[in-house]
């Protein structure tokens, strides 16, 4: 199902399959030893130090509009049983983020070109903190890699084929309407029980979360009354802006 695609330096593989989709299969995988440019949710950047995994994985095949939001949450789940599988006890924290020991590990950004309704494509662009010794201030007691939390050295090609099986097998199921990765979201939720902030239609709130939907949507508690969020951020800082 996979071909791959390297270079030594890109500007991000995510904007790589963005401008050359066309011309590529689907089930293409590009990584790179470093990005210059690279891009977080929200509009952020994303930086690497070459110690990490940074790769995207194209999708173009005859996607389902009302079903390509959960591809994050497979991509999410994918990363956090490939972790797992390596002896590190794991999170995710909804919508996509992987946790070890209460620290971010991976990152995703998927991205979706459509003509009208119908997808063409989607773009998952997936950063794993792998070998990093060390990161930028501002994401000291935020951000781990595998290496900190095992004191091991992980070999990025080995680590991204691990991925790419547990994914396949994932996405198999997905195709035909099974979503069993949705419950090894739910066992392994991040957020289950906590309480949260979260902007709700440009109001700062506070919520409990309740659990994921089958959708998987945050199901959240505002004022004793349930919601259901379809994306966003929602976080455990009170100071949250
Ligand atoms: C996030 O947590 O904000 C998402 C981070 C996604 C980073 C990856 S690294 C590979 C791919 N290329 C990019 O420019 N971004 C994604």
């Amino acid at each position: 199902m996979f071909s791959y695609l390297y270079f030594e330096e890109l500007d991000s593989t995510n904007t790589y399959l963005k401008t050359h989709y066309q011309e590529l299969a689907s089930g293409t995988v590009v990584y790179t030893d470093h990005q210059t440019q690279g891009r977080g949710r929200l509009g952020r950047d994303w930086k690497d130090d070459k110690k990490s995994l940074v790769f995207s994985l194209l999708l173009k095949d005859n996607l389902n509009p009302k079903r390509t939001s959960l591809l994050a949450l497979l991509s999410g789940t994918s990363m956090a049983k490939t972790i797992e599988e390596e002896g590190i006890p794991v999170q995710l924290k909804w919508p996509n983020d992987v946790m070890v020991n209460e620290k971010k590990v991976c990152g995703i950004l998927v991205e979706g070109i459509s003509q009208g309704e119908k997808p063409e494509a989607i773009i998952i662009g997936i950063g794993l903190n792998l070998n990093d010794t060390e990161f930028p201030s501002d994401l000291k007691n935020k951000a781990i890699s595998l290496y900190q939390a095992t004191g091991k050295t992980f070999d990025k090609k080995e680590m991204l084929d691990k991925f790419l099986k547990n994914f396949e097998s994932f996405y198999q199921g997905y195709r035909k309407g099974n979503d069993e990765f949705l419950s090894y979201f739910q066992s392994h939720s991040y957020l289950q029980g906590k309480e949260v902030y979260l902007n709700y239609y440009g109001e700062n709130l506070k919520a409990t979360v309740v659990g994921i939907t089958f959708e998987g949507k945050l199901k959240v508690k505002i004022n004793g009354e349930e919601k259901e969020l379809e994306s966003g951020e929602v976080t455990l800082e009170e100071n949250y802006r």
